[in-house]
């Protein structure tokens, strides 16, 4: 007898204990900062590598890249340190992936220079013959549109001023149009002329993998 011949009663009762189930092992966890971590030596993106992280995007370069390393020892082998929860800290939204058709790309800044990315990015298959990732040469004869940096980072609260904002625009201009830029020649093969002085896309994007664990992979010099 009892509840177990009630066969309501004991429905709505499975219910609540679900429930109270669910809020307890879910939704309070959500809310509780340790499972949302912030660490210092994880800064936000400056705006020019935002703008590259949107064209990522737009390009759906997530749909052939993950950007997490599972604590796993062949990905810590292949890739690095494996990620951290604090990493994503500004990813709005996070770029995880499912789906690896080309290799990860949480580790990537710093493994190769800005040259290698505009040879890379605008002909992949003269790195790696047999790779199947659409080139983006284009990119390079885009403009970037930074009309709405200031708004971006401004929603995002990245904590940069206005005028650190058009800084770091204007700074990362002037890094890679300087004739003493490391990787100028590689970026005036696919620049056009009347580009070279100004931003483009493919300069965002690749300013964007630069910064991809780089915050990381300095901590892990310092240990
Ligand atoms: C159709 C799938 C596909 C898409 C879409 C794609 N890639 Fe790739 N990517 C690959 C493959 C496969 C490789 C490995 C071979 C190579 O390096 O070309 C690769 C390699 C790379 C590498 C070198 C990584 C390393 O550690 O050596 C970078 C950087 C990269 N891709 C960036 C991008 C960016 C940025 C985009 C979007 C603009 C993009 N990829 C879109 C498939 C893709």
């Amino acid at each position: 007898m009892g509840v177990y011949s009630k066969p309501v009663v004991f429905a709505v009762l499975s219910a609540i204990v679900i429930l109270v189930g669910t809020v307890v092992t879910v939704f309070i966890p959500m809310l509780m900062p340790s499972t949302q971590p912030v660490s210092d030596y994880v800064k936000p993106y400056t705006a020019v590598e935002l703008e590259g992280r949107d064209i990522y995007i737009r390009e759906g370069c997530n749909n052939c890249h993950t950007q997490t390393v599972r604590p796993l020892r062949t990905e810590v082998l292949r890739y690095g340190e494996y990620s951290k929860p604090e990493e994503f800290a500004y990813d709005r939204p996070f770029l995880w992936g499912s789906r690896r058709t080309g290799p990860d790309l949480n580790r990537l800044g710093g493994k190769y220079l800005d040259s290698w990315h505009y040879k890379h990015m605008a002909d992949p298959q003269s790195m790696f013959g047999k790779s199947n990732m659409p080139p983006y040469g284009w990119l390079a004869e885009t403009p970037l549109d930074t009309r709405y940096s200031l708004k971006k980072i401004a929603i995002l609260k990245y904590g940069y001023t206005d005028g650190e904002v058009i800084a770091q625009i204007e700074e990362y201009r002037a890094k890679v149009s300087s004739p003493s830029y490391d990787s100028k020649e590689a970026r005036d093969e696919v620049t056009p002329e009347k580009l070279r002085n100004e931003l483009t896309e493919m300069d965002a994007i690749i300013a964007y993998m630069q910064k991809l664990g780089r915050d990381v992979k300095k901590l892990e010099a310092e240990k």
